[in-house]
């Protein structure tokens, strides 16, 4: 495991992988959107972490990837009646939405005894808390999740979001510190974003498999370059169409895939061998993965 001074990269003696992204942390050996991730994936030398964000009862930003609490924390056993039946998939099941609770009592659940007893105790990060550590350390991917529900109940991700950065000065020209980039599936979204931030923050637009068809040909890519700095589709997408990466770059749009793993390596004999494929033959900028540990420290081949 590489153990270094977690600022190292900055000073030049130690360059950190850009083209890297931690997809939720170090995922693959950490509990999920937690700081154990995070931290790991800094060990690990990736250039950026991706997290997720949804807003609990209180207004307050919070590092989690589901709307609802019990895949990733033991709200059952904490808050056994605060759970609601949802018809889902033609049944009914219980869920525990983020929205259901303030930030006090997400505090009181563990988020790591669900990925490994090790991890027990662990809690849910704040957004606040993520931007705080990462100032000096690393770049950050933030992912809006569902912009369009929160609306719905009132509640503006965007401008809770922005406030954040704000009060962490990240909406000033700060050149020392590794930047914080939003993105999000959700098109309005992406666009208000551009506007909001006018480019003082990088933003992404994520395109799942199913609308691959927003990435049709060079007008429509082009056209994306009108409001975002970057597309996030997923990645077959673009390695099946990698001419799509060209027409990005000629719009001057990062094209970021997710999302590298184990389980999903396809005909490749490893994690590393696809992200070598996706960075030097298809031209990506960036790949997002759970294993930040699998591309190895050596420069890529030109
Ligand atoms: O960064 C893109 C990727 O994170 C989107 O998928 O479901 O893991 O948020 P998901
Ligand atoms: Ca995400």
């Amino acid at each position: 495991m590489l153990e270094k001074d977690a600022t190292a990269h900055l000073n030049g003696k130690f360059m950190a992988r850009s083209e890297i992204i931690a997809h939720r942390g170090a995922s693959s050996s950490a509990p999920e959107n937690t700081m154990p991730s995070f931290d790991l994936a800094v060990r690990q030398n990736a250039g950026c972490v991706e997290h997720d964000l949804h807003v609990t009862q209180d207004g307050v930003l919070v590092c989690l990837h589901d709307r609802t609490l019990e895949r990733t924390t033991n709200v059952r056993e904490v808050f056994p009646r605060r759970g609601q039946d949802v018809r889902e998939g033609g049944g009914i099941v219980r869920r525990w939405f983020v929205h259901d609770f303030t930030l006090a009592e997400i505090q009181q659940l563990d988020a790591g005894s669900w990925f490994r007893p090790a991890f027990a105790g662990v809690r849910v990060p704040t957004f606040d808390d993520l931007l705080a550590w990462a100032r000096n350390r690393v770049a950050v991917l933030t992912e809006l999740k569902d912009p369009d529900l929160y609306l719905r109940r009132g509640v503006d991700l965007l401008t809770l979001c922005e406030a954040a950065l704000r009060r962490h000065g990240r909406l000033a020209a700060r050149p020392t510190d590794p930047a914080v980039t939003l993105q999000s599936f959700h098109e309005p979204t992406v666009r208000r974003a551009g506007e909001l931030f006018a480019r003082r923050v990088p933003v992404v637009l994520l395109v799942e498999p199913a609308d691959a068809a927003l990435l049709r040909d060079r007008e429509h890519v082009a056209a994306i370059a009108g409001f975002a700095s970057g597309i996030g589709p997923g990645k077959l997408i673009v390695g099946d169409q990698p001419q799509i990466v060209g027409w990005a770059h000629e719009a001057g749009l990062r094209v970021t895939p997710w999302t590298f793993r184990t389980a999903t390596i396809g005909r490749f004999d490893s994690v590393a061998a696809e992200i070598q494929h996706y960075l030097v033959e298809v031209g990506v900028d960036s790949v997002i993965t759970d294993h930040p540990d699998a591309w190895p420290d050596e420069p890529r081949p030109a």
